[in-house]
């Protein structure tokens, strides 16, 4: 499952994040690739020590508990800090598969990526190129949203970031590891939030809603592991 998320960032807050960017030290991105996925790898990311990367990522993961469509769609237990990277000058990410586990740094903390997530800081009409491909269940799906967008999608699927011909691409990525590990059960959560939002927007007083809604966290209940 592939979800687009609008507006995870108010205009102000973008423009904040996209200020700090400019001013960022910028490093290789194969430092931080495995020795396989580097080989396939050129662009430019922030080092995970940098204090402004760690300002940025700190203020973005206070952000993401209140996205709601967010939070629905991952039903996050765990998020890595988010990280940052550069595209331009024909600079791209060839096909490769994201880890299965990453460290948190600075702690012993481990997490699994299931999900992995891309939050754009430029818009479209911006540069050429850095599509963000994904490879699904259903073939591949194109990725360009406008800045402040964010797409989260299955960890497990190759994907690649074609060439950026012209201007810049700014980006964060992160990982998140769900309370429901099994992607079709999370798909099926949502759509029954979904569902119940939808009835009870038009009949909030139906008792169908109560128990639609112990239904969901039943399930919940059964699926996630904490
Ligand atoms: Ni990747």
């Amino acid at each position: 499952m592939l979800i687009e998320i609008p507006d995870v960032l108010t205009p102000d807050e973008l423009r904040q994040c996209r200020d700090l960017l400019q001013q960022a030290s910028w490093q290789d991105g194969r430092q931080t690739a495995g020795h396989i996925a580097a080989r396939a790898k050129d662009n430019q990311q922030l080092a995970q020590d940098d204090p402004l990367a760690e300002q940025l990522s700190s203020f973005l993961l206070g952000r993401l508990g209140s996205v709601s469509r967010f939070v629905a769609a991952a039903l996050p237990l765990k998020v890595l800090p988010p990280r940052f990277n550069r595209y331009t000058g024909a600079g791209s990410y060839g096909p490769h598969i994201d880890n299965a586990i990453f460290s948190v740094p600075g702690t012993p903390l481990r997490v699994r990526g299931d999900l992995s997530a891309t939050l754009f800081f430029s818009d479209p009409d911006e540069y050429d190129g850095g599509e963000l491909m994904i490879e699904g269940e259903f073939g591949r799906h194109s990725v360009k949203l406008p800045a402040g967008h964010m797409v989260v999608y299955p960890a497990s699927t190759i994907h690649q970031v074609t060439p950026v011909t012209r201007g810049v691409r700014l980006a964060a990525f992160f990982w998140i590891q769900s309370l429901v590990r099994e992607g079709n059960r999370r798909a099926m959560l949502l759509d029954l939030d979904d569902t119940i939002q939808a009835i009870a927007a038009q009949r909030p007083d139906d008792h169908a809603v109560v128990r639609l809604t112990g239904l969901y966290h039943n399930l919940l209940r059964d699926w996630a592991v904490t």
